[in-house]
């Protein structure tokens, strides 16, 4: 039997999700739901859990970029990932609208205590009933650190900071005994004080006394995902995270990156699937090729390229104005730039120019457009997934509302058909969907 993919949906509480023609598409206009408006984010968790995707994922950032030509400006006339507005608030508000699917979002450990952190992913969890995801990240730019008036540490700390946080929130996680809260009336006995403990953590980042002051949840804390490339980042992934987001546009990428990390994973005595690696892909559909690529030009052509200079500037935290537009990108030697450098490649493995690069970043960020009927692009996701190995996707829409309609609805029951992907739900928590196989 093929292994089921897993899908989960990739949104921003802001007007562009990975795409920057997002908020100018003709059918998101048309659609009538405002991305600001609360309606949008609850229609959208119901139709991904008619999908039967594992979850809804808000990726998330703290600043307004800068980094390209010292300037607010491009980021701000062609909403390059600005607004983003505090997606954690939508988190219970889906869940409210929905019964199985998680609901994840994005919250830097790089500028707040663990206390806080734990105190606030627990009561989630509780308050989702065991379906809440933290994706855990370490910020990109220093625009983040100046916003909260903090020094920006070099990546390898921010990793060490890192490892010591989620260590922190395990222990408040784990404070509570599961059969702390006895709740007997009669006696007057709400909790069994033997039961919950102190955790009196000092670290060389942290100290924390413990107990937490919210009851053990029922993932004992929120699943948790990552995203990160650097040794480091690929060694927090391995021992920590329930899946992974992954953005590699080449299959070989791809599978060198799964290969690293379920590597790592076996060290660590972790089994492959308890962790998912989903790769970053953008579904453009037709009726036909012809009219997918149509789709995919109207689509492509509304991305102006300073708006991906401003994202890719912002992402790099580098200012990339520095370069002629027309440079090869794939042996650069900046060491801002490394991080980011297998999405410098054309599928031949031809190096981009940074004109190249940066137009795509603000049609997709680097997620592989797949395009086509509704069949050729579920072969692209089958030959995707054959190439690279991976678990399954993250999928950003072209325009939205609409594109994940369309996906769920045409895509979802040809992978179904194909034995590709689960036909129904096992199991209570987000974990649960995530170590689901059948
Ligand atoms: C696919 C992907 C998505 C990410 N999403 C976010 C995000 O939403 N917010 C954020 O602050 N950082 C985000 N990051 C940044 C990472 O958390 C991390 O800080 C950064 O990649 C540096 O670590 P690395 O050198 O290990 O890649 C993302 C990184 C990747 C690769």
């Amino acid at each position: 039997m093929a292994a089921k993919m897993h899908l989960a949906q990739f949104l921003v509480h802001g007007p562009t999700y990975h795409s920057l023609a997002m908020w100018r598409h003709p059918k998101t206009a048309a659609a009538g739901y405002d991305w600001s408006r609360p309606a949008l984010y609850q229609h959208i968790a119901r139709v991904c859990e008619r999908g039967l995707f594992d979850m809804v994922f808000f990726a998330d950032l703290n600043y307004i970029s800068d980094t390209y030509r010292h300037s607010l400006e491009p980021a701000l006339r062609y909403a390059a990932q600005a607004p983003e507005h505090d997606p954690i608030p939508l988190l219970s508000y889906m869940a409210a609208a929905t019964r199985h699917i998680g609901v994840a979002s994005t919250f830097s450990v790089s500028q707040h205590h663990p206390f806080y952190a734990a105190r606030l992913w627990a009561t989630l969890d509780h308050l989702t009933e065991g379906r809440a995801g933290w994706n855990v990240v370490t910020s990109i730019n220093h625009n983040q650190d100046a916003n909260f008036g903090v020094d920006r540490p070099p990546t390898d700390v921010r990793y060490d900071r890192a490892h010591e946080f989620i260590e922190v929130c395990r222990k408040l996680w784990s404070s509570w005994e599961p059969d702390a809260v006895v709740m007997d009336r009669e006696a007057a006995v709400f909790a069994d004080a033997a039961k919950v403990h102190r955790i009196e953590h000092a670290g060389p980042f942290f100290r924390s006394r413990g107990p937490l002051n919210v009851v053990r949840s029922p993932q004992d804390g929120p699943a948790i995902l990552q995203a990160g490339t650097s040794p480091k980042g690929v060694d927090f992934a391995a021992k920590y995270a329930d899946a992974i987001f992954a953005i590699q546009p080449r299959p070989e990428d791809a599978k060198r990156y799964f290969d690293g990390i379920k590597g790592r994973m076996a060290e660590l005595g972790r089994a492959p699937g308890e962790c998912r690696i989903l790769f970053g892909a953008q579904p453009i559909l037709g009726a036909s090729e012809a009219e997918a690529r149509e789709r995919q030009d109207e689509h492509n052509s509304l991305v102006p390229l300073e708006g991906g200079m401003a994202i890719l500037s912002a992402h790099a935290d580098y200012d990339l104005s520095k370069i002629d537009l027309d440079a090869p990108m794939a042996d650069r030697t900046e060491p801002e730039l490394q991080r980011l450098k297998t999405r410098f490649r054309k599928p031949s493995g031809e190096s981009m120019s940074l004109r190249e690069v940066a137009q795509r970043h603000g049609q997709s960020v680097g997620l592989p457009q797949f395009v086509g009927t509704v069949k050729s692009v579920a072969d692209q996701m089958e030959a995707f997934l054959e190439t690279a190995g991976g678990d399954g996707f993250m999928l950003s829409p072209i325009h939205s509302p609409g594109a994940i309609e369309e996906f769920v609805d045409l895509v979802v029951p040809e992978l179904q058909r194909r034995g590709l992907m689960r036909t129904r739900y096992e199991g209570r928590t987000l974990r649960d969907l995530l170590r689901q196989e059948g």
